[in-house]
C-alpha cells in the first residue's frame, strides 16, 4: 500500500454579490476546475512540517500554533480526525493565483483537510471539510462570509447566504466567462477591512449600496435559472458601478473590464476581494477569442475562460 496520498481542490470565481455577501446580502459563486492546489501527504523525519513549494515557504506545525493559516488548518484536521501526531511532510503545489479573488486560501485548505483525512483512512464529508475550512478562513479574511470554502468544499455553483444551509440552483443554460488576471495581489482581509471602516461611518449609505447588489444577485439567479444569459451582462455591469462605489477597484481592474467590454463582452466586473486581483467577462463563442486577446493586449498576466454549468 502507498504511504503517500494527494488531494486537490479547485479555484471559484464570486459571479455576483461579493462584500455585500458579509452583511447578509446573497451571493453566487462558482467553481474553477481549471485551476487546482493539491497537498501531499507523506511520511517524514521529526515532526509534521508543511512546505509551501511554489513560495518556497516551510512551516514546523506545533501543535499549539494557529496563527499561521497552514499551521491552523492541519492542526485543526487532526484534532477532528482524533489523530496521534504523526511525523509528516505536507507539499503543497497551487496553480491558483495567491490573493486575487479565485480562492487561494480555500483551496489550499481544502486540499490538506483531505489528503490528511485519506492518509487517516477516514472520510469525511463536505460538509465537514467546508466547516473545518471555515475556521482557518477567518483567519485569512478577518471577517469572513464562508463563502469561498463554501463553493471550494462543494465544487458546485452556490447561492449563499451567510449563515444560511448551501442553496444549489440549476444553470439552464451553461454560459462562459473570461477571467483576466490584473497580476496585483489583493489580500482580502484589507478590502473587507476597509469596506467595514466605510459601513462603521455611514451605515445607511453601505447598507443602501448592499440592498442594491442583493437585488442585483436574486435578478442574476433567476436569469440563470431559466437560461437568460442575455440579462447576465447588464447585471454584471451593474454590480460592478457598486463594488466601485465601495470603492474596491483599482486602474488595473477598470483597465480590463473596460477592454473586455470594448471586445464585445456584454458585461464584466471584478472578482473576490478586489483592488487587484481577477475580473471576469461574460463571453459567448462568437467573442470569447476577441475578448481573451483584448485582456491581454490591456496587460492580463492570465486569462481563463471556463464554463458555469
Ligand atoms: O477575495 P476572495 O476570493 O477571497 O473573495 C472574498 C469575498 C468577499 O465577499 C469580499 C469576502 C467574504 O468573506 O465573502
Amino acid at each position: 500500500m502507498s504511504s503517500r496520498f494527494s488531494a486537490s481542490a479547485c479555484g471559484k470565481i464570486i459571479l455576483f454579490g461579493e462584500h455585500a455577501v458579509v452583511y447578509g446580502r446573497p451571493a453566487i459563486a462558482a467553481p474553477v476546475t481549471q485551476v487546482q492546489a493539491t497537498a501531499t501527504v507523506e511520511p517524514g523525519g521529526h515532526g509534521l512540517i508543511i512546505h509551501a513549494a511554489d513560495i518556497d515557504r516551510s512551516v514546523m506545525v506545533d501543535p499549539h500554533t494557529s496563527i499561521d493559516p497552514l499551521a491552523a488548518i492541519v492542526n485543526l484536521t487532526l484534532e477532528h480526525l482524533n489523530c496521534p501526531r504523526p511525523d509528516l511532510e505536507i507539499t503543497i503545489r497551487s496553480t491558483i493565483p495567491i490573493a486575487s479573488g479565485l480562492g487561494s486560501g480555500a483551496a489550499v485548505s481544502t486540499a490538506i483537510v483531505r489528503a490528511l483525512a485519506q492518509w487517516s483512512g477516514a472520510r469525511l464529508e463536505d460538509a465537514e471539510v467546508n466547516a473545518l475550512v471555515y475556521e482557518v478562513e477567518k483567519l485569512y479574511h478577518g471577517t469572513t462570509s464562508g463563502i469561498d470554502n463554501t463553493v471550494i468544499a462543494y465544487q458546485k455553483p452556490v447561492y449563499f447566504i451567510r449563515g444560511e444551509a448551501l442553496q444549489t440552483f440549476t444553470v439552464a443554460q451553461p454560459f462562459k466567462v473570461a477571467i483576466g488576471n490584473t497580476g496585483v495581489a489583493s489580500p482580502t482581509k484589507i478590502a473587507v477591512g476597509d469596506v467595514r471602516a466605510g459601513w462603521e461611518v455611514d451605515r445607511a449609505r453601505y447598507e443602501a449600496w448592499f440592498d442594491r447588489i442583493g437585488a442585483i444577485v436574486r435578478q442574476a439567479r433567476a436569469a440563470i435559472e431559466s437560461g437568460a444569459i442575455d440579462r447576465l451582462g447588464p447585471l454584471m455591469d451593474q454590480n460592478q458601478v457598486l463594488l466601485r462605489d465601495l470603492d474596491v477597484s483599482s486602474v488595473e481592474l477598470e483597465r480590463l473590464i473596460f477592454a473586455a467590454q470594448q471586445a464585445g463582452a456584454s458585461g464584466a466586473k471584478l472578482v473576490g476581494g478586489g483592488r487587484g486581483g481577477n475580473m471576469i467577462a461574460l463571453v459567448n463563442d462568437h467573442n470569447v477569442e476577441s475578448v481573451s486577446a483584448a485582456l491581454r493586449d490591456a496587460g492580463a498576466v492570465n486569462v481563463i475562460v471556463t464554463e458555469i454549468k
